[in-house]
């Protein structure tokens, strides 16, 4: 039976670099996103230069339903995942008071919700199977919690607890849950308001970067891949400094110029 890459937000950014540079591997893709027209060229382009088979599915991951229905489409259509990529993330900036709620919860069902629904399904049937790898996409900002990131940092956070607590769970049964943690890189994802942050003073790392770690990691690593060694070092800091000092230091990085 064919396997498959499942990689969620893949129209753009990280999880576009992804599909890229699994597809010259031959590796066989599913792709997932809300654009079909971003997914429809990508089927075209790297299945004609690769000969990889692309198997495309829209949904909106912010959707209650949609994870669920989209295990339901991968299973109907006879799809073997071999490896799923929990990329798919929004974020969104400014004072908790003022940001937008219906945002926030929508964020929080991309994020998170959809995250473990997705891994609930595919790893039951990995651990049937005796294999599989599963990384879900966390971020610097799992280690660090942000001022007016407060509902972001916080989904992160969540990815680094429920990655890690999962992989011991899963030890042993041939399923490797794995999680890698991006700084700030060059992608659709950063607004207009947060580059105007001094988080945003240090150069953002590449995208193709970013998703070649990534793929090293899903395909061989284990565990918890922070990427590039400045990011490592600032999720380091919090062992070190105190907290009070911390969020200081944060808050400062991270209010508007
Ligand atoms: N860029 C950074 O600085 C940074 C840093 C650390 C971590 N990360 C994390 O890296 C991951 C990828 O982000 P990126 O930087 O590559 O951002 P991006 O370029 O904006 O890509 C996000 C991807 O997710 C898809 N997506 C967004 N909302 C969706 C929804 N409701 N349902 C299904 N798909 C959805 C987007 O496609 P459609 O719009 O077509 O749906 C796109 O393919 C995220 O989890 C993010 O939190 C990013």
């Amino acid at each position: 039976m064919k396997e498959y890459i499942l990689i969620t937000g893949a129209s753009s950014g990280i999880g576009y670099e992804m599909a890229c540079q699994l597809a010259e591997k031959a590796t066989n893709l599913i792709i997932v996103a809300r654009t079909e027209s971003k997914l429809q060229q990508m089927q075209k382009e790297l299945s004609k230069k690769y000969g990889v088979l692309v198997y495309y599915f829209v949904a909106d991951l912010s959707d209650v339903n949609a994870a669920t229905e989209l295990y339901g489409k991968i299973k109907k259509q006879n799809l073997q995942v071999s490896h799923l990529v929990n990329n798919a993330g929004v974020g969104n900036y400014g004072e908790f008071i003022e940001t937008s709620l219906e945002e926030e919860l929508s964020m929080i069902q991309l994020n998170i919700s959809s995250l473990v629904v997705l891994t609930k399904l595919f790893s039951q049937d990995m651990v049937l199977r005796k294999s599989g790898r599963i990384m879900n996409i966390g971020s610097v900002l799992s280690f660090l919690p942000f001022p007016y990131f407060a509902v972001y940092s916080a989904t992160k956070a969540f990815v680094l607890a429920f990655s890690e607590t999962l992989a011991a769970e899963l030890e042993g049964t041939g399923v490797i849950v794995s999680s890698l943690y991006p700084g700030t890189t060059d992608t659709a994802f950063t607004t207009s308001e947060m580059q105007s942050t001094n988080l945003h003073k240090t150069k953002p790392m590449h995208p193709e970067i970013v998703a070649e770690e990534g793929i090293k990691h899903l395909l061989q690593g284990k565990g918890k891949k922070v990427v590039g060694f400045q990011n490592w070092i600032n999720s380091k800091l919090p062992n070190f400094v105190p907290d009070s000092i911390m969020m200081k230091i944060k808050k400062g990085l991270a209010s508007q110029q």
